[in-house]
């Protein structure tokens, strides 16, 4: 009789998937030319390889400039000091995202003001941003979140509308399009991650995008130690800030990715409907979510799906997700939590003083906020697919359906 891998039975899957991150002999020839040419840092600023891997990760994504740096926190912290975010100016943010795209807000002296998530794709809502604005409102941070794009139309509309400047967080989204325009070249700046998990990865890493010239100009400034240096002199003043470049050798691992970004981008996108068509024919009650039409190019993080119990003999999505485990699958549930609720925004108003009007103590002392839609996706229904599990062959995704088939035939055991 077939029994769970949970209660002793056969694990449908054995030996893991495919390894992560990747790379062929390309990252070895530029990663080994970087080391000969003995320039391994990032100074003088912009670097020659920055210079370069910036010209063609700016074109592929229609943006005019992009600029390399130390990872992709600091590029949100960059892109609000660039944008001119002053103590107090409050950024919306969805209540769904890494932790880095509020902490940004925060550490520049600002206010995140967390908003909800569209059922639909779980990426900002755009009425709950308009509903947001105040007077103090500077910016909006829209993440474009696993493999979905946030509402770029709406929310550009709005922030137009209010005058705020716009920070795409695309962390998650290296090659995505909007309506033939690439992710990052929309709002004002752009931010990326090139930390290991990402789909462009050089270990640490990241950049942002603009088509604003004097915003380039400061960004490449607020990167560089606040230096002025030659071509940097198209803003007033000088900027104080730190040094954020990255180095010759993690941008020449970049430059490798960057030559077959459009193949493994188009790859990516097929493999990830292929687990939808495969999921959704063999499995009710749990579905992927819906590409927007107006994805253009889909770039394909984090495969992000809605559990409902009730097809799964009213099972809690984390009790299922252990079933899951010991078939061979290990599956996300709380991958992001409501930042009002995660741990790690333990920001506190003694030392980020513009916090104290909105959040009393600080961020996590704040018990009022309430994102029904987020907290619905975080602690019953989301469940979250990292790309490596896609990167293998089609028989890994029958495996995953499979294993998910499984643990929904025997539901009613686990409960
Ligand atoms: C949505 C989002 N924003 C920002 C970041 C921060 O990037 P990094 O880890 O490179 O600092 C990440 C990734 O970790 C992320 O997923």
């Amino acid at each position: 009789m077939e029994k769970l891998a949970l209660f002793g039975g056969t694990p449908v899957r054995e030996g893991g998937f495919a390894p992560w991150p990747q790379y062929d002999e390309r990252e070895k020839e530029y990663l080994l030319k970087a080391l000969e040419s003995r320039r391994w840092g990032g100074y003088p600023y912009p670097s020659p390889l920055s210079l370069e891997f910036g010209r063609r990760f700016a074109e592929y994504h229609g943006a005019k400039y992009c600029l390399p740096a130390a990872n992709g926190t600091v590029t949100l912290e960059i892109a609000l000091h660039a944008a001119g975010l002053k103590a107090g100016d409050e950024v919306i943010v969805p209540a769904i995202t890494f932790a880095a795209t509020a902490a940004a807000a925060v550490r520049q002296n600002g206010v995140p003001v967390f908003v909800d998530i569209e059922e639909r794709n779980y990426c900002m809502d755009p009425d709950a941003f308009e509903a947001a604005i105040t007077p103090k409102t500077k910016a909006v941070i829209p993440v474009h979140l696993g493999a979905s794009i946030a509402d770029m139309d709406r929310i550009m509309e709005i922030a137009k509308k209010h005058n705020l400047i716009v920070i795409e967080d695309c962390a998650h989204a290296h090659g995505a399009q909007w309506k033939g325009q690439g992710v990052g070249s929309i709002g004002d700046l752009g931010s990326f991650s090139f930390q290991s998990s990402k789909l462009m990865t050089s270990g640490e890493g990241g950049c942002i995008t603009t088509n604003d010239d004097i915003l380039r100009q400061k960004v490449m400034s607020l990167i560089n130690c606040g230096r002025k240096g030659p071509g940097y002199d198209g803003y007033e003043g000088q900027l104080f800030t730190g040094n954020y470049r990255l180095s010759e050798l993690q941008i020449a691992v970049l430059m490798g990715q960057m030559d077959r970004l459009d193949e493994v981008t188009k790859a990516r996108a097929e493999m990830h409907d292929y687990f939808k068509k495969v999921l959704h024919s063999e499995v009710k009650g749990l579905t992927v979510l819906e590409t927007d039409p107006r994805t253009t190019r889909k770039s394909a993080y984090q495969t992000i799906m809605k559990y409902n119990s009730e097809a799964f003999a009213g099972v809690h999505r984390d009790r299922f997700l252990e079933a899951l485990e010991k078939e061979g699958v290990e599956l996300d549930g709380e991958f992001y939590t409501p930042l009002y609720h995660e741990p790690i925004m333990n920001a506190l108003s003694d030392e980020y003083p513009a916090l104290r009007d909105r959040y009393g103590e600080g961020i996590l002392f704040n018990k009022d906020i309430s994102c029904p839609v987020a907290e619905k996706m975080s602690y019953e229904q989301g469940i979250w697919m990292h790309y490596s599990y896609l990167s293998g062959t089609k028989k890994d995704v029958e495996d995953i359906v499979a294993a998910i088939a499984k643990v929904q035939r025997l539901a009613s055991d686990l409960r």
